[in-house]
């Protein structure tokens, strides 16, 4: 603890460091509104009067304002502690790039860790300290909106992923929030907000390590969610909270509740008051509460009653001040805070470069009937509601700008230099029935030959508050599909989604489908990149695509269960582990993406079938480019714990790794096995492995089946 935070601890009154511990949304510190705001959908308001001495501001808008606000703040202030301004860039802050589970999607931590900074260093002169970011929460269904924001369905990609985010932030300049902690991501049926319910065993296994992981790279904040964890509000989940966070993990820096979540406790039906809230909160190590006044209106009577030490809301202040001082703003009340600088950072060419790269590396290919890279004197036209939409940003777009994204058409025609058809065909809402454009849309699209459908879902139906039961793409732009290719047309899909989306129906129609995921600023250039060949499509899927939204959650490590259903043999009978009217198999798996060029891979070899404790083992594959183009594959490394005290599931990802081939050419791909990477939590609770045999796969996507087994002996 420095000096200036020991005596500032000193001297504080109690309510004046309860103030400190509280977080309120810029615009309680505009009075005109003050009274509007609530802190939590109960209704409690924060006004004017509690935001004075409180120590962080929320979701502000630009760098004058951050400026304004601290000055006005300080001037005000006893004791000349800066508030510290919080925002939750989560991919990116004025140049926006593919939303998360896009990027996860490229699997390239080291493309990530470069939007992070780029995005940091925007905001850093936007006047941003602290991202809320990253969001590493697991998910397996498709139907919750906020899987746009992680990384997607495996431990292992999210924690590489993870820590890429957090070292680009601190490259980058600003501090950095790790969240949701923990398991927000298992809401039931995908509805956000809904009840989580994890065995322990799940939860270290799988819904814990990427917050960790996180935590070790040395994010500065922890944010609490809001969900119902194993029957206990997570703010109320000691064990979660202290046993884990704090004493397990030795996280020491700040934990912030998310927006009006310690008051949520009451919704719950777990506590009764307010000041309950207060209570059980503080003693949780929940160092500053967001948007919601229960520190402001009961810690100093707790207090004064003795029912919380005066210790314990000093450790929180301690933290609270620690990182502040790491933020640099003792010394300097703005941070980085500069509007002049901010302009000239923001989609500058190199920033939108970034950006545009990011858009290539993270769009998915997921059929090609030869019909892709489309050349550029073939005349195709446009069609869809998505064509000339320019809010592709996705949810979360912080600062980002519709009219300085590039739409599909401008990114096309500024490609090919000359002006494309381009007819709507039908709305672009997630429940439009309507098509009584699609004539007309065929009428203009009459006698050219292929046809680029954009469809998809808005931005705002993925994100916070905004799950869906029915994740089918709209009625009115399956029949604008189905009609394109009964007029004769070759279809390319486009699409737009925050989450996978049941292709299904629409798949036959469709030569080729690009899935896109919400792109971003520079989204239209990067298309035109891949449907014109300039770049191959690389990305892979880091969530499974459901040929059904019936079928979720639905995940690649998922468990054999005692009657499997044996795929695509008549060996099933009816009392097996599967659906009478859909196959178990997502559409497309963990890990699928096709390129502009075609693999080979085989001849699989183990230096060893016998891994001994502290050895490892050279796992290896040929792998041919069979194609007439040079091209890039991303070869995956599974494996399978057979039989062990626990059940583990049927294929594991243990490593991934880019391999780029000319044309005709082959090359060794290989891996490294050691103990290390098949330990689990196991039934005795130990993290370690088992004696036993092991299927080992390489392969293009997580449905290889080429495999050996290997036994590993202790
Ligand atoms: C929201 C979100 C959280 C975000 C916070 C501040 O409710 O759950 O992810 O960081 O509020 O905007």
């Amino acid at each position: 603890m420095s000096e200036r935070v020991e005596k500032l601890i000193e001297k504080m009154t109690l309510e004046e460091k309860a103030r400190q511990l509280t977080q309120v949304n810029a615009v309680v510190i505009h009075a005109e509104i003050a009274a509007e705001v609530t802190g939590a959908q109960q209704g409690i308001e924060i006004c004017r009067e509690d935001a004075a001495g409180i120590g962080s501001v929320l979701n502000f808008d630009t760098a004058s304002e951050a400026i304004a606000i601290q000055d006005e703040y300080l001037n005000a202030s006893p004791h000349a502690i800066p508030l510290i301004f919080m925002q939750d860039v989560v991919h990116g802050y004025r140049t926006i790039f593919p939303i998360p589970l896009a990027i996860g999607c490229s699997f390239d931590p080291a493309l990530a860790e470069e939007c992070a900074k780029m995005s940091a260093v925007e905001a850093k002169y936007g006047g941003t300290h602290v991202t809320f970011s990253p969001m590493v929460d697991l998910v397996r269904d498709a139907r919750w909106g906020r899987v746009m924001e992680t990384t997607g369905e495996d431990v292992f990609l999210n924690c590489e992923m993870g820590r890429a985010f957090v070292r680009g932030y601190h490259e980058g300049g600003i501090l950095c929030c790790v969240k949701h902690f923990a398991a927000y991501g298992a809401a039931e049926a995908g509805r956000d907000y809904n009840t989580t319910d994890v065995s322990v065993r799940n939860l270290k296994e799988y819904y814990l390590p990427a917050y960790r992981a996180c935590v070790e790279e040395g994010a500065d904040l922890v944010m609490s969610s809001f969900n119902l964890l194993n029957g206990i509000p997570v703010n109320g989940h000691r064990e979660l909270l202290v046993d884990t966070l704090r004493d397990e993990w030795g996280f020491d820096g700040v934990l912030i509740s998310d927006y009006g979540a310690v008051t949520e406790m009451i919704v719950h039906g777990y506590l009764e008051s307010e000041k309950e809230c207060a209570e059980t909160a503080i003693r949780n190590g929940l160092d500053m509460e967001m948007m919601s006044p229960t520190y402001i209106r009961h810690l100093p009577e707790l207090v004064k009653e003795g029912k919380v030490s005066q210790k314990l809301v000093d450790e929180s202040l301690r933290r609270v001040l620690e990182m502040k001082e790491k933020a640099g703003l003792f010394e300097n009340r703005y941070g980085a805070a500069d509007p002049q600088k901010a302009e000239e950072v923001s989609l500058s060419p190199e920033h939108r470069a970034i950006a545009r790269r990011a858009a290539v590396r993270s769009a998915v290919l997921l059929k090609n009937e030869g019909v892709l890279p489309l050349s550029e004197d073939r005349e195709f036209a446009l069609a869809g509601p998505f064509a000339e939409e320019k809010y592709i940003l996705g949810n979360w777009a912080c600062r980002g700008r519709a009219e300085e994204a590039v739409s599909i058409k401008e990114g096309l025609e500024s490609a090919l230099g000359r002006n494309l058809v381009s007819a709507t065909g039908c709305g672009k809402g997630i429940s439009e029935t309507c098509v009584s454009d699609i004539p007309a849309g065929l009428a203009k699209l009459s006698g050219i030959n292929t046809v680029i459908a954009c469809i998809g879902e808005p931005s705002d139906n993925s994100g916070e508050g905004a799950s869906r039961a029915d994740i089918s793409i709209p009625p009115a732009q399956a029949a604008l599909v189905k009609a394109l290719k009964e007029a004769g047309h070759s279809v390319v899909a486009v699409i737009f989604g925050g989450r996978p989306q049941v292709l299904t129906e629409i798949e036959p129609y469709c030569d080729a489908i690009l899935y896109v995921w919400q792109p971003g600023t520079e989204g239209g250039n990067a298309v035109a990149d891949l449907l014109l060949g300039k770049e191959e499509p690389t990305a892979r899927l880091s969530m499974s695509f459901p040929r059904a939204v019936g079928q979720c959650p639905l995940y690649y490590n998922s468990f054999n269960t005692g009657r499997p259903r044996i795929p695509d043999t008549l060996k099933n009978s009816m009392y097996v582990s599967a659906y009478r009217d859909v196959c178990n198999a997502p559409l497309y798996p963990f890990g699928y993406g096709l390129g502009y060029t075609d693999w080979h891979i085989g001849g699989l070899r183990l230096s060893s079938d016998v891994l001994e404790a502290g050895g490892s083992i050279r796992v290896s594959a040929r792998l041919k480019n069979t194609g007439s183009r040079a091209g890039s594959a991303l070869v995956q490394l599974y494996i399978r714990d057979r039989f062990a005290s626990v059940v583990r599931p049927v294929k594991e990802l243990k490593g991934f790794c880019r391999v780029f081939l000319a044309a005709g050419t082959e090359e060794d791909v290989a891996f490294t096995l050691s103990e290390e990477m098949l330990r689990f939590y196991t039934a005795s609770g130990e993290y370690g492995s088992e004696a036993g045999k092991f299927d080992v796969w390489i392969g293009l996507d997580s449905s290889t089946d080429l495999s050996a087994e290997f036994t590993l002996v202790k």
